[in-house]
């Protein structure tokens, strides 16, 4: 993603940095414009903060995040190499839309010194992921038969295991010494009566009293249990309801961790809903009452769009820029849609991304790479040469979600064609493709090599268009096609992403090579 200089690892800088870093005064929200959902933050053995989100079909599966001061932050992994859940996770016979990775949990233990990931998969069993370093290796370690849903591990003083998780009603149960099965399991308490439900589960413990963090979308409400037993009996307090979020075209912020930056210094890290971009993560101070309930720091009743910084500034290299895909490892901003076939595509300064599916339809396609788009209004550019498509490939850029549109290339006989197409949707119950598009416009180009590039308005209250551009000497581009209105319902849960895609409508053997990717 970034000039190799640039990537030095965060925490051979952090301890240098803490001491000589001037604290901005400020930051501003969100931290990072981008789709990372459902955070559990956490602090590492090294002091570091590590923020592991949702990305439901996308793999590898639960990014890792990681910070020095909350504010700045950048990718280092995922704790699910690989969704092996089932064949549709590979996108045979059958789709995993929306399936995947959601609301789960990652916590370290000092005692064996391990990452633990516990999520629930399929609403089905939950499975256990652990690793002795938050950028990896993982390692599928145990599956057990209970769905923890939206659950929160919190290891404590005595290196108990606790799991809280539930919806409707919130459950807790204490895992075996290892951590990888369960020991002990009891309903805590049915939601509030002020809520239409609950979920979001995270577990704390301050000042030797217990408390549970939890939300409920419906009303747009965040809820703090306490007790001095995890067990209970757990009293609890809203945190608030209904609190205007730091974007303006993003909803309530109300699911998310807590956090104490130093000691007792604490923080909110939820997100807003923002879509076409996603849910996107913004920090609040918190402070706590005379009753040890926290409170929700506020400006003039809403998220401020600033707050204090918490902790000095560590920089992280920016989201933004070029890959040129040096070495043969994807960096960790790279997902692809399902499991990727491993035997279709290979990186080696650019990604060969050969046919792997024989297919009209992108949604079935297999080996789309994906990225996030980044801010308010991204723009992205890649460079592919398309010397060896097949008779019948189509390659190309896509913004891409359950309402699709891209720009690519086609080949048909010895005829190569720039398109534009729009209108590629699936169906929000089941996930079947109801159309595979229809072509606005297409012009014919020579065989060779091209600039396909797409720039949107991401912003909740924007014109939620995309366009899409095209230029064979990389200086004039063209426009294609017309813009398309991008879909914001919450159903497939992500948002918009890039998709770079290759795929066949006659037979394998054609690949494409994606040069380069730029987003700006
Ligand atoms: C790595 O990528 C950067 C940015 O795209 C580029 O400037 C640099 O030349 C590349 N380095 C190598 C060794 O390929
Ligand atoms: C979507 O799928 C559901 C469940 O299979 C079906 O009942 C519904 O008719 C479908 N809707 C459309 C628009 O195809």
């Amino acid at each position: 993603m970034r000039p190799i200089s640039l990537v030095v690892a965060l925490s051979s800088l952090a301890s240098a940095a803490l001491n000589t870093a001037v604290r901005a005064d400020t930051f501003t929200n969100p931290v990072v414009y981008e789709d990372f959902a459902d955070n559990d933050v956490s602090k590492g053995p090294d002091g570091l903060f590590y923020f592991s989100a949702s990305n439901m079909h996308f793999s590898p599966g639960a990014p890792i995040l990681r910070s020095a001061d909350l504010v700045n932050w950048e990718m280092i992994g995922h704790s699910v190499p690989t969704l092996n859940f089932g064949d549709n996770y590979n996108l045979n016979g059958g789709v995993a839309y929306r399936g995947g990775t959601w609301a789960s949990t990652m916590r370290y233990r000092e005692s064996d010194k391990t990452w633990y990931w516990i999520g629930c998969v399929n609403f089905y069993h939950s499975f256990v992921y652990t690793a002795s370093s938050a950028s990896g290796p993982w390692t599928q370690s145990a599956e057990i038969p209970t769905c923890y849903y939206d659950c929160g591990l919190h290891i404590d003083d005595d290196d108990t295991m606790y799991v809280v998780h539930g919806n409707t009603n919130v459950n807790m149960a204490q895992l075996s010494a290892n951590g990888l099965s369960e020991v002990r399991t009891e309903q805590l308490f049915h939601y509030p009566t002020e809520a239409q439900g609950i979920e979001g589960n995270r577990m704390y413990k301050r000042n030797g009293i217990y408390y549970i963090l939890n939300d409920d979308g419906g009303t747009q409400s965040t809820f703090i249990y306490k007790s001095t037993s995890p067990w209970g009996p757990w009293t609890y307090k809203r945190l608030q309801a209904n609190t205007p979020g730091p974007l303006p075209g993003g909803g309530t912020p109300h699911q998310g961790s807590l956090i104490e930056a130093s000691p007792d210094d604490w923080y909110f890290m939820s997100f807003t809903w923002d879509y076409p971009n996603g849910r996107i993560p913004v920090l609040a101070p918190i402070t706590w009452g005379d009753d040890d309930f926290p409170i929700l720091t506020t400006v003039n009743g809403k998220w401020g769009a600033t707050y204090p910084s918490p902790l000095p500034t560590v920089e992280t290299p920016p989201w933004t820029g070029t890959d040129s895909f040096n070495g043969t490892l994807l960096g960790p901003q790279w997902e692809w849609n399902h499991n990727p076939d491993t035997s279709k595509y290979s990186v080696d300064n650019g990604v060969t991304l050969s046919a792997a599916t024989v297919t009209d339809d992108l949604y079935k396609a297999r080996n789309t790479l994906t990225h996030r788009v980044h801010g308010e209004h991204p723009i992205a550019t890649i460079v592919l040469d398309f010397s060896n498509m097949a008779d019948g490939d189509r390659c190309g850029l896509a913004a891409f979600r359950d309402w699709t549109a891209y720009i690519g290339v086609v080949r048909s006989g010895d005829t190569y064609s720039v398109v534009m197409q729009e209108g590629l949707t699936q169906n929000s119950t089941d996930w079947s493709t109801v159309s595979t598009g229809t072509t606005v416009e297409t012009t014919a180009v020579e065989k060779g090599r091209i600039w396909l590039r797409s720039s949107m308005d991401s912003r909740g209250d924007g014109s939620k268009l995309v366009t899409f551009q095209y230029s064979t000497d990389g200086t004039s581009f063209v426009d294609l096609g017309d813009a398309y209105t991008m879909n914001t319902d919450w159903a497939i849960f992500m948002g918009y992403r890039w998709g770079i895609f290759n795929h066949a409508t006659t037979a394998l053997g054609g690949s494409v090579l994606l040069e380069s990717f730029t987003q700006t």
